[in-house]
């Protein structure tokens, strides 16, 4: 009979069983590990998951305070009353998280000639190889996506202020704010299901750029060109 000490596998050294991207990613982004890039560092990613998951609670404590056809969700947070105290300070922590995110990304998504050259050929009939082939680190509709997003937040906070302490402003500024803050929440809800859908199902392998932080040599070269050159030096192959 065979010794069982000899068959359990022996457990090999952490740095041969550790995911290389993902410890990369803990500092930087950027950068080719084998055959992947990282793509959004640790802080980035903490940073845009603070903003996702405060949204997501600002909505649906704020759905059942707008309408009882939402009133059902209630409950997920222990009824309305929680809800009502709660949404104000979600929408505190949503808006210092967006401000952190504009801050930490705003120096990367100013517009250049070839965004604004890539967001015309949205809607142009003809397809320009040109153009995508200076698809930088964001398109120029991840950059807009950016910018409104964070005017929302400045819109969703300082009408919801407004809203929050009733009695310390006039009926008309009142009024203002909840056509503000409603119409400001139905247009950014719709965005960021777009942005959900295009950073899932809609495009395979983006996901893990905000999970993992790593994207693929080979999502990097179709999705954005030059910024896959600029990380790898190399010249960009046609698919
Ligand atoms: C809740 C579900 C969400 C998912 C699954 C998601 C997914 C992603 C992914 C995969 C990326 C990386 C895209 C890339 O590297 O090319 C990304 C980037 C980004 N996300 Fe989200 N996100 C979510 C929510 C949000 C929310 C609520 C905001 C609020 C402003 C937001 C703002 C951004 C921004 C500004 C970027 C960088 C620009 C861009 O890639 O569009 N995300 N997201």
């Amino acid at each position: 009979m065979s010794d069982i000490s000899t068959r359990v596998p022996v457990a090999a050294p952490a740095h041969e069983t550790a995911d290389a991207a993902v410890i990369k990613g803990r500092h930087s982004e950027n950068v080719l590990v084998g055959e992947e890039i990282v793509r959004h560092s640790f802080l980035s990613r903490v940073i845009h998951w603070s903003v996702a998951v405060s949204m997501v609670i600002c909505l649906l404590t704020g759905l059942p305070i707008w309408t009882p056809i939402f009133g059902w969700m209630a409950f997920l947070f222990g009824g309305l009353q929680v809800c009502r105290w709660l949404h104000p300070w979600a929408g505190i922590f949503f808006f210092a998280a967006s401000l952190v995110m504009f801050l930490h990304w705003a120096g990367q998504m100013w517009l250049g000639k070839s965004d604004w050259d890539w967001l015309g050929g949205l809607f142009s009939s003809t397809k320009s190889e040109a153009v995508d082939s200076q698809i930088g680190k964001y398109n120029g509709g991840q950059k807009i996506f950016f910018f409104t997003s964070a005017l929302a937040a400045l819109a969703l906070m300082a009408s919801g202020i407004v809203l929050w302490f009733p009695l310390s402003f006039d009926q008309g500024l009142r009024e203002v704010s909840w056509i503000l803050h409603d119409l400001t929440f139905i247009l950014f809800t719709a965005s960021i299901i777009g942005h959900i859908y295009l950073g899932t199902a809609s495009e395979p392998g983006t996901f893990s750029a905000m999970t993992r932080g790593a994207v693929s040599k080979k999502w990097a070269r179709f999705h954005h060109p030059r910024w896959y050159r600029e990380v790898t030096g190399e010249e960009s192959r046609r698919r």
